[in-house]
This record gives C-alpha cells, sequence and structure tokens, in this order.
C-alpha cells in the first residue's frame, strides 16, 4: 500500500482518516489513554529516509510513529549523510531498507517522480513525504482534514490559494482533494511567471471544478471561505530576485476584504508571504494546520499497518 499521490484518497478513506485522527487527538488529552496507545504497535519500524530539509513533515511524521509504539530509523540528509552522496542510488537504497523487514519508508526527494520510482523496486509501503514539485499527498490530507474541521464540508468552498504556484507540490496536492467534491472553485493568485501549472489545469477541468487565475489578491480574498498561501520555492527558480518584492505579502491591511469566516492556511515554512502580526488574526490558522499534521500522520500509519502490511 504504498502512497505516492493525493488522487489515492477517495472521499470514504478521508471521512475515516479525520475521524481516527480527530480519535488520536482526544487521547492525547488523557494521560493513561496515551500510555496505552505507545504500546499499540509495539515491534514495528519505520523508516524516514528524506533527501531534502523538513521541520513539519518528517517530525510529525517520527512524533507520530512513536505515540504508537512504533520504532523509527532516520536519516535527516540522506542526499548528503547517506551512500547516496558516493553515488548510490534511490533504487538501490530502497531495496537495502527492504532488507530490514520494515513496515513503511516514508520518504521525501528533490525529484519530480521519485517515490514512485522508490515504489516500484520496494517490498515495504512508501510514503511519498513530498517528490521536488511534484506531489505533497500528506500535506494534502492534514489541508483537508484542517478545511473540514473548520468548515465541516469540502464541498461548495471558495478557496484562494497563492503564491509560487508553478513549484508548489502543497497546493498541487490540496487541488487533486478538492477536485473530488463539488461546486467548489479556486482562484490562483500568482505572478504570470509562478502561475499554476497546466497539468493541475487540466484535472480540474476534467472533474469539473471551476478555477481562475489572477494577480489581484486583495479582490481574490472578497468572498473566499479558505485562503491558502505558499512561499516562493526559491531552491527552483534561477533567479528570484527579478520577482516582484511583496507583491503577495498577507499583511494586517490586507485582511480587511477578508470575509469573517474565512481561514488562512500555509503549509509552512513560512518566509515573508505571511507578516508576524497577521499571527493574531482569528482567521490565521496556520499553527493549528501544522499541528493537525501529526494526528493525521498517526491515522494514515494506523491505515497502512492495519491494511497494508
Ligand atoms: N509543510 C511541509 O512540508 O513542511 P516541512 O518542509 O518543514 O516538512
Amino acid at each position: 500500500m504504498h502512497i505516492l499521490s493525493a488522487n489515492q484518497f477517495n472521499k470514504e478513506l478521508l471521512i475515516k482518516l479525520f475521524e481516527r485522527a480527530d480519535y488520536f487527538k482526544t487521547q492525547e488529552l488523557n494521560g493513561e489513554a496515551r500510555r496505552r496507545l505507545a504500546l499499540t504497535y509495539n515491534g514495528r519500524q519505520v523508516c524516514t529516509l528524506f533527501y531534502q530539509p523538513s521541520t513539519r513533515t518528517r517530525l510529525s511524521f517520527e512524533t507520530a510513529a512513536t505515540k504508537l509504539g512504533i520504532g523509527v530509523i532516520s536519516t535527516e540528509n540522506a542526499r548528503e549523510a547517506s551512500s547516496a552522496a558516493k553515488g548510490e542510488t534511490l533504487e538501490d537504497t530502497i531495496r537495502i531498507l527492504g532488507g530490514y523487514n520494515l513496515d513503511v519508508i516514508i520518504m521525501r526527494h528533490f525529484e519530480k517522480g521519485a517515490a514512485r520510482r522508490a515504489a516500484k523496486v520496494s517490498n515495504v509501503p512508501i510514503i511519498n513525504a513530498g517528490d521536488g514539485p511534484g506531489e505533497h499527498p500528506t500535506q494534502a490530507l492534514l489541508d483537508a482534514h484542517t478545511i473540514f474541521s473548520h468548515h465541516g464540508r469540502l464541498d461548495g468552498l471558495k478557496v484562494v490559494i497563492g503564491g509560487d504556484l508553478k513549484h508548489g507540490r502543497t497546493m498541487r496536492s490540496l487541488s487533486i482533494i478538492l477536485s473530488k467534491f463539488k461546486n467548489n472553485s479556486i482562484t490562483f493568485v500568482s505572478v504570470p511567471e509562478l502561475q499554476v501549472r497546466e497539468d493541475t489545469k487540466k484535472l480540474l477541468s476534467k472533474s469539473g471544478t471551476k478555477f481562475k487565475e489572477t494577480d489581484n489578491m486583495q479582490q481574490a480574498f472578497k468572498d473566499a471561505d479558505v485562503v491558502y498561501w505558499t512561499r516562493i520555492q526559491k531552491e527552483y527558480i534561477s533567479e528570484p530576485d527579478k520577482l516582484p518584492k511583496g507583491a503577495f505579502t498577507i499583511t494586517k491591511k490586507s485582511l480587511k476584504t477578508m470575509p469573517k469566516k474565512a481561514i488562512i492556511m500555509h503549509p509552512l515554512p513560512r518566509v515573508d508571504e505571511i507578516e508576524v502580526e497577521v499571527d493574531n488574526d482569528p482567521r490565521a490558522y496556520y499553527f493549528k494546520q501544522a499541528s493537525n499534521g501529526m494526528y493525521i500522520r498517526m491515522a494514515l500509519l494506523e491505515h497502512i499497518l492495519e491494511n497494508g502490511r
């Protein structure tokens, strides 16, 4: 049971994972329940194999595993600290890990399609924790859970997605999930050179999900239920200094056109595209969103261990 794309999550599975994540959150509040939970999967092991930097994804997966009693082995900088630095292929690394009788490999890589390559040679379930500018399906899970928890639905939503949409893997995976539900409409906000890619537009058109593109952030905010902001991914851009500075920064002033019902989300890390003064606004949801990540990853690990292996 590999988790490679947000496309694998149907409505039924999403609701089941949301319910389990909510359950795990309540268990956390009770010391005895928390101790019991930590005995659930004693003797099982996962590996976090990260070729790109991460704070949230790696640590929330490792914490989620530990809270379920699952042992964790980890390479946090596999590009330099694993034998990849000596020229070992991804495929060989996965074959080696397969020989250790692990239960799950959670993998982040700098190349689009790397998780799929790994899955082809793996006898262990692979979770794609981000593959270059490809996808980030477990981020989409926590994003969808955050939206569902706040609005009580994943359909009939007006979602504004802004920032670097060309390289953004989180917005792509979230768009895939939104396209599975009815009557959502998405407004993509960016400069023309960083607008949403054709493959995302194609999948939205195919599913009948309405979308438009604009560079007018204030106008886009006006009737939003969700504002999903992202950073400029300088690691993929050859001349990032040529991009307009501050054009897509959410400031306190820019919140004036945003409805009270809206929530502001961001996969994080934030650099300068949401000013720190916005953090105190009740619509600022990005830190709550990040903490939801651990619970939904507990739910996903449970789902794989119960059904995949
Ligand atoms: N949202 C996210 O993927 O964050 P990290 O890069 O810190 O894992």
